[in-house]
C-alpha cells in the first residue's frame, strides 16, 4: 500500500514536470561547459580552454543559440551564465573526473544549480554526451570520482543500432507519446548502426546494482553491448529531471569527418541522431532564464569567438573554439 502511494506520488511528480510546462521560449540559450585542453592538441602548443565545435552546431541546429560556460570560472560567474541560460550541455572529453579539480567542482555546482532550479519549479534541462553521460553517474551516485564507479568496456570507435528498453521508453519524456519522435526513427536506432561510440569507460546494469542512488535517479531508456558482449547502458533519463544522457555522439555522424572512423553518415543516420538535438532544445524552449540586459546576452553568445579547424589524419580535420576565455 505505502510502495502503491509512493508510486502515484512519483507518478505525479513526473506529470508535473512533464506537462506543467509548455515550450513557449522560442529564443532558447544554451550554455556549453568547455574544458581544459593539453599543449598536444592545441594548434599553437599553449595549454588552454575549448568546446569542440560539433558541439555548437548541435545545439544551434534546432533551433538555439549557444554560450561557453568557462569551466574555470569563479562560482558568482557560473550563476550568472546560469540565470542567463536556458539549459546546460556537457560535452564528451578525456578528463580524470574527481573531486579537486575545476571541471569536476565547477561541474557538480552547475548541476546542483539545475537540481535546486527544478525541485523550486524552474524547468531547466541539462544534457550529458559520453564524459558528460558519465559524469552525471558519478553526480547521482554521490560519489566524488568516477573510478570509483566507472568500468571498462571494449567500445571505442564502433557504431550499433539500440537496444531499447521498451517499457521504458514508451514512458519516457524522450522517446514517449509527447516526444515528437516517429516510428521511422525508432526503427532506423533499433535496426541499424547508427550511433557512433567512443568510449572505455561506462556503467552497465550491474553498476546500477552496486549504487543504489543511481538506480533511483535514472531511467534505463537503452542498453548495448561491447566487442566482448558487455553490456553497457546507451541511453539514460533522470525519473524527476530534465536531465538526459547518451554514452555514444550524436554530433559526430552529423559534423565530424575522421575517414578512419566507424561514422555512420547515411541519411537515415542523420536523421536519427539529428533527433536528440531537436528533443533537447525543445526542452530548453520550456526554460525561461533571460541575460539581465541585451548587452549581457550578445557579450556571451558564441559568436564573439571563431571556430579554428586543426589537422586530424591525413586530409580530415575537427574543428574547435580554442581559447575561451
Ligand atoms: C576534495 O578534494 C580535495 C583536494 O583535492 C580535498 O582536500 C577534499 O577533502 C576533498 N573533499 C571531499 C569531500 O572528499
Ligand atoms: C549506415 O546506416 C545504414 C542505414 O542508414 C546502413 O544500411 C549501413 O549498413 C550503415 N553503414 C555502416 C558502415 O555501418
Amino acid at each position: 500500500m505505502a510502495f502503491r502511494a509512493g508510486v502515484v506520488v512519483l507518478f505525479a511528480l513526473v506529470c508535473i514536470l512533464t506537462f506543467a510546462t509548455s515550450a513557449n521560449n522560442n529564443r532558447p540559450i544554451i550554455g556549453v561547459l568547455t574544458q581544459p585542453t593539453s599543449v598536444k592538441y592545441h594548434p599553437n602548443n599553449i595549454e588552454q580552454q575549448y568546446i569542440t565545435a560539433s558541439y555548437i552546431k548541435f545545439v544551434e541546429m534546432s533551433g538555439a543559440r549557444a554560450v561557453h560556460i568557462p569551466f574555470d570560472a569563479p562560482k558568482e560567474e557560473l550563476k550568472r551564465l546560469f540565470n542567463g541560460v536556458n539549459g546546460l550541455l556537457y560535452t564528451g572529453g578525456m578528463l580524470d573526473m574527481k573531486n579537486g579539480t575545476q571541471y569536476f567542482d565547477n561541474g557538480l555546482y552547475l548541476y546542483s544549480l539545475a537540481l535546486e532550479a527544478n525541485a523550486k519549479g524552474d524547468y531547466f534541462p541539462i544534457w550529458g554526451t559520453c564524459q558528460g553521460f558519465q559524469l552525471f553517474h558519478v553526480f547521482a551516485a554521490e560519489l566524488l570520482d568516477e573510478n570509483i564507479m566507472m568500468e571498462h568496456f571494449d567500445s571505442w570507435d564502433i557504431s550499433y543500432p539500440l537496444v531499447f528498453d521498451v517499457a521504458n521508453t514508451k514512458r519516457s519524456r524522450m522517446f514517449g507519446p509527447d516526444s515528437g519522435v516517429t516510428d521511422a526513427i525508432l526503427h532506423d536506432f533499433a535496426t541499424r548502426p547508427l550511433t557512433m561510440n567512443f568510449h572505455h569507460l561506462g556503467v552497465s546494469r550491474e553498476t546500477y546494482k552496486k549504487y543504489p542512488a543511481a538506480d533511483a535517479f535514472f531511467r534505463i531508456l537503452s542498453t548495448n553491448k561491447d566487442r566482448q558482449g558487455k553490456e553497457f547502458i546507451s541511453i539514460v533519463e533522470a525519473k524527476n529531471y530534465p536531465i538526459y544522457g547518451v554514452q555514444f555522439h550524436p554530433e559526430w555522424p552529423l559534423f565530424e569527418w575522421d575517414s578512419s572512423s566507424d561514422v555512420n553518415h547515411s541519411q537515415e543516420s542523420i536523421r536519427a541522431n539529428s533527433y536528440f538535438s531537436s528533443f533537447f532544445v525543445n526542452e530548453c524552449r520550456k526554460n525561461n532564464h533571460k541575460f539581465r540586459t541585451i548587452k549581457e546576452e550578445r557579450e556571451a553568445l558564441i559568436y564573439n569567438y571563431s571556430p579554428v579547424s586543426t589537422e586530424l589524419t591525413a586530409g580530415d580535420v575537427q574543428t574547435y573554439y580554442w581559447d575561451l576565455l
